[in-house]
């Protein structure tokens, strides 16, 4: 089975404990051996300045101070240029390198270097001399200093390094998974939320934002209380949608039902047989109705419909999806003529819908405009967009109600009158919406409607017609 990641704020914490580690034991290496190095310096210097004393007992024979011996008691010997050397009586003899042999013999003026003596250590400063004791080649004399209290202080400081270091990278362990702990608590406000919202559907829930102290976690509560706003509006918009389409329905449902028993008990009661005539208009109110209702629920189906999914966006000519929901129109309405002025305006989007969409202008246009009188289409580029009027000599809508006419199941009072379940503007308005695009009528001059679709067009600007 595979592990379980560990959390966030644990990961956090372990990343800037880690940091601080790096530095801290980077500054401690560099501390100790900083001051390493400089008391080494110390050291040497002492033996430089210790080294003439070294030549005094090299001329006495090694034999004229009495040693008091001790850890700050230098050491001294005499080398000579064939290796051997001379010690002071009583005192620990210095071990001879290669490179001291080499300093005897002149090859080389002088040299520090590092030695064990007794299991103490010491550095040796190891120099050519020539006297009139030792001869015209010379020879070499070597001093001593014991580095134990040195290497102790060394210890005592990499020791307090460890420690303090240790210390402080504990500290920031803890002091960063605090922080991470206090830092991440907003994201965990936000998950409790969204927890919330998917386990109740209660798409109302906002996530608190901190507007005082806005930082990113605001950024995420403010998005998602925006994706929540539009969830809930929509599944407001579906949620009225039915209800309103339930209610619509009702009243076609009722008049067909009452028809049918209207028919079938005249079937059953032989004394209320009706009239041939009689029984042929109920018929035909019957098929009007079941036309009406097929009518109505094509068009809740089609604003119910998502817009995203299905049919696919591509690059259309504005003017033959008008030409082609025109060809529709005239099938529906024969008795009416349209006229179509076009520029070519290409568009983005789903051709199907688009044309439902002008269709219903053009069966609004048809429904209303006098008989005898053309219903003028126009479809043309007009700056950065492309539109498309559709334009009649009907009554034409009052001011008031240009704009509600867009609204689900609104009919003007004057329309009752007519077929029609008032949603074909709503699905108008939803498809060119969902294009980008804005719809809208206007007041024709002199007398009648103008039924307008806007969209981006793409592809140059240009004016035209
Ligand atoms: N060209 C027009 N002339 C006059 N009134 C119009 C015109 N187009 C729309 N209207 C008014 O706007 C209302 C809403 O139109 P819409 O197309 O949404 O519904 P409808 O035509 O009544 O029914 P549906 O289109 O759903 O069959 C109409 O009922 C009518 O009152
Ligand atoms: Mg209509």
């Amino acid at each position: 089975m595979k592990g379980r990641r560990p959390s966030l704020r644990r990961r956090l914490g372990v990343v800037s404990a880690a940091a601080v580690a790096v530095a801290v034991i980077g500054v401690s290496v560099a501390a100790w051996l900083l001051l390493r190095d400089q008391l080494s310096d110390v050291v040497s210097e002492r033996l430089d300045r210790q080294v003439g004393y070294a030549v005094k007992m090299d001329s006495a024979g090694m034999r004229s101070t009495v040693q008091s011996s001790g850890p700050d008691t230098p050491l001294y010997q005499t080398v000579f240029p064939d290796g051997s050397s001379l010690t002071p009586v009583g005192q620990p003899s210095i071990p001879v390198s290669a490179t001291d042999r080499q300093v005897a013999r002149r090859e080389l003026y002088d040299t520090h270097e590092n030695v064990k003596i007794n299991g103490t250590s010491y550095q040796v400063l190891t120099r050519w001399i020539h006297t009139k004791q030792t001869g015209p080649n010379g020879h070499a004399v070597q001093i001593a200093i014991d580095l134990s209290e040195m290497n102790g202080t060394l210890a005592n400081f990499g020791l307090i390094l460890a420690l303090t270091g240790g210390v402080g990278i504990a500290a920031a362990g803890v002091l960063s998974y605090w922080l991470t702990r206090a830092g991440l608590r907003p994201v965990d406000r936000v998950v409790a939320a969204a927890e919330h919202v998917a386990s109740t559907q209660d798409l109302s829930a906002a996530v608190a934002v901190d507007q005082q102290d806005p930082d990113e976690v605001t950024r995420v509560a403010e998005s998602m209380n925006s994706m929540l706003n539009a969830l809930g509006a929509s599944r407001d918009a579906q949620r009225q949608l039915v209800e309103d389409a339930s209610h619509e329905l009702a009243t076609p449902l009722t008049s067909l039902r009452t028809n049918i028993d209207l028919l079938l008990r005249a079937e059953n009661h032989p004394e209320r047989r009706l009239e041939s005539a009689d029984k042929q208009r109920l018929l035909q109110d019957v098929q009007a109705q079941m036309h009406e209702l097929d009518h109505l629920i094509e068009e809740v189906v089609e604003l119910a419909r998502d817009p995203r999914t299905g049919e696919e966006v591509e690059e259309i000519d504005l003017a033959e999806v008008v030409r082609s929901a025109m060809t529709r129109a005239r099938a529906r309405t024969p008795q009416v003529s349209f006229t179509l002025m076009e520029t070519p305006a290409v568009v983005r989007g789903q051709a199907n819908a688009l044309e439902r969409a002008v269709l219903n202008l053009l069966d609004n246009a048809a429904k209303w405009g006098p008989p005898g009188i053309p219903v003028e289409v126009l479809v043309r580029q007009w700056g950065a967009s492309a539109e498309v009027k559709v334009s009649d000599r009907g009554p034409g809508i009052a001011e008031d109600d240009l704009e509600r006419v867009f609204e689900r199941f609104h009919r003007t009072k004057e329309a009752r009158q007519m077929p029609g379940s008032g949603l074909g503007l709503a699905i108008v308005r939803q498809v060119v919406q969902g294009h980008g695009g804005r719809a809208w009528m206007s007041r024709r001059d002199g007398g009648g409607t103008d039924a307008w679709i806007q969209l981006p067009q793409v592809g140059p600007a240009a004016t035209a017609l």
